[in-house]
């Protein structure tokens, strides 16, 4: 067969299916046309980024649990033969494990670029709460899936986090009874958790795509932060400009994961999780995996165990009001002096609550955890608004083109 004679065939179905359901024009509509600003820099990669790796972890997540018994006799042995046994089992694992880190380092500078460049700001509020939706979402799933080795630290981190909620005032020990379907974190904590850590992928998925429509709805903002509608020369088409741009980023980040893979498969894990679950057996530290660390710091920072699990909260849902706390019309830290300094200073204190997450909390670092927490809170609810109203911001381009010609002028 010729391809010569095959494509206007091929054509003709693509014709004949997207007539009664118009998929391939929407395909073309919002992955070819779609118009672009045309100076994305390479922190506008992270978005796609983080939808590959998604793809892969609930790839990787179905092929282990064809392996994986959820049972606490058997659950910490059947990851073990996994590793040992099944046919490339150990490399489903480290691209699962290595994956959720992969994936919270992706979101983690997607997020930041957001802060950085103001995408929060309107009209893309919806989009910002999305995303946020999906961040609560995927710190859920990953806390559900590290009980599922049942190891040490696996039993104690959902020992530590579930009884957190024991702290609200008389609902609190209820609440925890249900969550363990019984008197502690047993079969029935392990079996619910397994069932919900195969669930929230796929309605993380569900979110994605409404970020996305929300996305898709006023388009991507961009380095200016200016809007690109009212200049048509200011967008170019998605394709073949950002899908080139976007497989390039994804090599580079592919590299680094494999090297995480190959060469470090437990970088980012605990030892005592190869030891299995004891309840007799307290390790001498319960940590969370590194991403969740600041909250852990926050969490502890606060002596109140009830006002320690507000404040963890809190540190999420203050992001929620982050488009009202900065008021500033302008978008972009580029324009705005200030805000670019408060951004690196709250991104450093976001890294010295991570540091504290990781210590035993007495002494220094307990010191520095509370410095940091406040710091924290300081930021959103004093600095952002204060800030906003008083910042002298420098002039806006007209377009994405006028500083470029201008310098060329010149
Ligand atoms: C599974 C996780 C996520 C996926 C797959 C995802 C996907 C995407 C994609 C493909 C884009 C467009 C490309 C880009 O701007 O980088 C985007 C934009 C955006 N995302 Fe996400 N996202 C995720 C999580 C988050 C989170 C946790 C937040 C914030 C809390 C967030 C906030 C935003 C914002 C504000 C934009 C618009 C950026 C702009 O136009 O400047 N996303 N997202």
């Amino acid at each position: 067969m010729s391809t010569t004679s095959n494509a206007p065939k091929k054509n003709g179905i693509v014709e004949w299916i997207d007539y009664r359901l118009p998929i391939f024009t929407f395909m073309n509509h919002e992955l070819r046309e779609y118009p672009t600003p045309k100076n994305l820099n390479y922190w506008w990669n992270f978005g796609s980024l983080a939808g590959i790796v998604l793809v892969v972890m609930i790839l990787s997540g179905i092929f282990l649990a064809m392996n994986y018994t959820a049972h606490v006799d058997y659950a910490f042995v059947s990851v073990e033969r996994i590793m040992r046994d099944v046919n490339y089992g150990w490399l489903l694992r480290y691209i699962h494990m290595n994956g959720a880190s992969m994936f919270f380092l992706v979101v983690y500078i997607h997020i930041f670029r957001g802060l950085y460049y103001g995408s929060y700001k309107p009209p893309r509020e919806i989009l910002w709460w999305l995303g946020l939706v999906i961040l609560i979402l995927m710190m859920a799933t990953a806390f559900l899936g590290y009980v599922l080795p049942w190891g040490q630290m696996s039993f104690w981190g959902a020992t530590v986090i579930t009884n957190l909620f024991s702290a609200i005032p008389l609902v609190g020990e209820p609440i925890v009874t249900w969550l363990w379907g019984g008197f502690s974190v047993d079969n029935p904590t392990l079996n619910r958790f397994f069932s919900l850590h195969y669930l929230l992928p796929f309605v993380i998925v569900g979110v994605v795509m409404l970020h996305l429509v929300a996305l898709h709805t006023h388009g991507s903002n961009n380095p200016l932060g200016i809007d690109t509608k009212k200049n048509p020369k200011d967008s170019i088409p998605f394709h073949p400009y950002y899908t080139v741009k976007d497989m390039f980023g994804l090599g580079v980040f592919l590299v680094i994961y494999a090297g995480f893979v190959f060469f470090a498969p437990n970088f980012f894990g605990e030892p005592v999780n190869y030891v299995p679950a004891n309840p007799l057996q307290t390790p001498s530290e319960i940590v969370p995996e590194w991403y969740l660390l600041p909250f852990y710091a926050i969490l502890r920072s606060v002596p109140d165990k009830l006002a320690g699990v507000i404040a963890m909260f809190g540190a999420i849902f203050i992001l929620f009001l982050l488009p009202w706390l900065d008021s500033s019309k302008v978008r972009s830290a580029t324009f705005r002096p200030i805000y670019k300094q408060l951004f690196w200073i709250f991104l450093a204190d976001c890294l010295v609550l991570g540091w504290c997450g990781a210590q035993h909390p007495e002494g220094a670092p307990l010191l520095i955890g509370r410095l940091a927490t406040a710091y924290y809170f300081l930021h959103f609810i004093v600095l952002l608004p204060l800030v906003s109203k008083f910042e002298k911001p420098r002039p806006l381009p007209e377009s994405i083109s006028t500083p470029v010609l201008k310098t060329e002028k010149a």
